[in-house]
């Protein structure tokens, strides 16, 4: 039922100083950084084999996240299953009583179902479960084809235009379109 570990997310105070040791110095690459704005929060993500970190950066006080870094400090915000069947995972963690954030799962873009479980039954790892939709994998495979090509030019030059990267995201954020469009392309959901 349990595929893998899709991503195990950590909140951060400030992306580019965090860049200093998952990708220079322990080596991940950084595949890529979205301003997610419903959220609150500037995302990088590092893929790790089959699993990605997430870093992820408060940029609106009034956020989830940003709670959370304010109470516990920055670290590990959440792990997410890629699970194969998200309903039944449910069904069966009811069964066990155990406490869920979402009763039934949240519907995200590309269909996708997403499902968080409460801390308090977990032993204080608030836990995210996915299931992965058709329109997801297609997405994912665009994107490591895009990785592997910016890897080649290596991860140094990407990371050194990360700055620019973020704050282009945000002037995008803010300034707009002019018309509120989103400019985000994928959404993450990251409840606190
Ligand atoms: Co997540």
């Amino acid at each position: 039922m349990i595929k893998k570990i899709s991503h195990i997310a950590i909140v951060v105070p400030d992306l580019e100083e965090a860049m200093n040791f998952w990708v220079e110095a322990l080596g991940l690459p950084l595949n890529h950084v979205e301003h997610v704005s419903d959220q609150g929060v500037d995302v990088a993500f590092l893929p790790s084999g089959e699993s990605e970190i997430e870093l992820l950066e408060p940029c609106d006080q009034e956020s989830g996240v940003a709670r959370f870094m304010a109470k516990r400090g920055p670290g590990m915000h959440h792990i997410c299953f890629e699970v194969g069947d998200i309903e039944l995972v449910l069904g069966r963690l009811r069964l066990a009583g155990v406490p869920l954030i979402n009763e039934e799962p949240t519907i995200g873009t590309g269909g996708k179902k997403i499902a968080f479980i409460h801390p308090k039954g977990t032993g204080g790892v608030l836990v995210e479960l996915y299931e992965l939709t058709a329109e997801e994998s297609v997405r994912r495979l665009e994107r490591l084809n895009d990785m592997r090509r910016r890897i080649s030019q290596g991860s140094r030059v990407y990371a050194a235009g990360f700055l620019a990267l973020v704050s282009g995201l945000r002037n995008t954020a803010t300034n707009g379109n002019g018309d509120g469009s989103e400019p985000v392309k994928r959404k993450t959901e990251h409840g606190d």
